[in-house]
């Protein structure tokens, strides 16, 4: 088989870089170890900033997403028993569109499958070859025969755990990380949200998120130690720790009702330098993962995508390199700011182990800062909105 670009991995950032360049006339294949299902069925983010939003429409997997996603204009900082909004679009003009990772998947697939490109899900072993060279290629094993493709070039959108990254040879790659010393505990549960915008809320008990993904779906998050199980936590447990990490009058309003997603997600920083080896550009969590705090993780996906979309589009149509050679120092610009960020909501937020009286009464003073100082309350607010690309 040929293609002009192989695509490894069928997450968000896969698809929608998929989707752009057949969009653009670029033939692509996209390749996956697990079914279409297995991603359909995982739970992740739920805020897109709204250069996400412009470059789904781009996609033409927009749709569905104005009719039914949630446009926020601020959200809550809870602290010291009462809410401290955020005025996301009074500050900066810009909103966010409430809209989970599983739909716009959901999206970008079906918006694939339209257009009649290629997809192969359950491909085993994927593995990217001679990306250092001009002519790369990748392999793969499906139904116990070995197939390969031909390619100019290999995007592997393969996330954190995904096989690109670790095709790079060691010498090559810098990699940074923080681990952080707890994990989210977060359910998704069929009942009306608490409030109709986010509630981000810091309690002597704890970091704890109020989400949504409609009317009457809500997502909602606790703090809770790296070690816990998720089977220690029954719905009663969780519900009773959240509520008593929110201002009074959240808790009594809060409706509760089973859940029937629960995981325990433990929090990270990590980036590779560079997202380029000659011909393989790393791509979205394949490069870089933020603890969720911020809801970036989703967001840099997209913004990598158009990095490399641009570049892409540049050598076919107008047989320039430059673009190509600049998507790493680019994307990792733009990725540093968002891991910044990430990390200073994460700090910001959460009790850590460690912290002590000093560092406590520091979190307080920024707390108190961040909700009465206006030039404070808009660089927050111009960070969760999204960095121009
Ligand atoms: P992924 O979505 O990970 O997609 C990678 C794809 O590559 C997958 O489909 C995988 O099956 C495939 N793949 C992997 N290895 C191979 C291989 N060897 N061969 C072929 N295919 C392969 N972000 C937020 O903003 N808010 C959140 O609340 C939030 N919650 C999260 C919870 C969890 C458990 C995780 C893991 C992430 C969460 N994130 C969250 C982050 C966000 O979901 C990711 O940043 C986003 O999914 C990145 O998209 P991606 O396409 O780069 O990677
Ligand atoms: C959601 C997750 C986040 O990490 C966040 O900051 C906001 C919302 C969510 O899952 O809805």
């Amino acid at each position: 088989m040929r293609t002009q670009v192989t695509i490894i991995g069928s997450g968000p950032a896969g698809l929608l870089l998929g989707q752009l360049l057949t969009r653009a006339g670029i033939d692509n294949i996209i390749l996956d170890r697990v079914s279409k299902d297995y991603i359909l069925g995982r739970v992740r983010a739920g805020v897109l900033e709204w250069g996400s939003v412009g470059l789904l429409d781009e996609a033409g997997a927009g749709t569905r997403m104005h009719a039914e996603g949630l446009p926020h204009d601020g959200y809550s900082l809870a602290f010291d028993g009462r809410d401290h909004r955020i005025d996301l679009f009074g500050l900066t003009g810009k909103r966010v569109m409430v809209y989970g990772q599983t739909e716009v998947t959901r999206d970008l697939m079906d918006a694939r499958e339209a257009s009649g490109a290629v997809t192969i899900y359950d491909a085993a072993n994927v593995q990217p070859h001679g990306f250092d060279g001009e002519t790369p290629h990748v392999t793969y094993e499906k139904d116990g025969v070995t197939h390969r493709i031909d390619c100019d070039f290999i995007a592997g959108c393969d996330g954190f755990h995904g096989v690109s990254r670790k095709s790079v040879p060691e010498g090559a790659i810098k990699t940074f990380e923080k681990i952080y010393p707890f994990g989210w505990l977060g359910v998704l549960a069929d009942i009306p949200p608490v409030s109709h915008e986010l509630i981000y809320a810091n309690h002597p008990r704890g970091f704890a998120l109020c989400s949504m993904r409609s009317e009457t779906r809500s997502r909602y998050y606790v703090q809770c130690p790296l070690d816990d199980k998720v089977e220690d936590w029954s719905d009663e447990r969780f519900f009773d720790e959240l509520r008593r990490r929110l201002p009074a009058h959240h808790a009594e309003a809060m409706v509760v009702g089973p859940s029937f997603e629960k995981s325990i997600a433990p929090l990270r920083s990590f980036v590779a330098e560079p997202m380029r080896f000659g011909r393989m550009f790393l791509v979205g969590d394949a490069a870089h993962i933020v603890p969720p705090t911020g809801a970036k993780g989703l967001n840099l996906a997209a913004s990598d995508v158009h990095y490399l979309f641009e570049g892409l589009r540049e050598y076919y149509g107008e047989n320039s390199r430059a673009g190509v050679d600049a998507y790493s120092e680019r994307a990792l610009k733009r990725v540093w700011k968002s891991v910044r960020f990430s990390w200073s909501m994460t700090t910001l937020m959460h009790r850590f182990p460690d912290t002590g009286d000093f560092g406590q009464k520091i979190q307080e003073a920024e707390l108190d800062y961040l909700t009465h100082s206006a030039a404070a309350s808009t660089a927050m607010a111009e960070n969760y909105v999204g960095l121009p690309f």
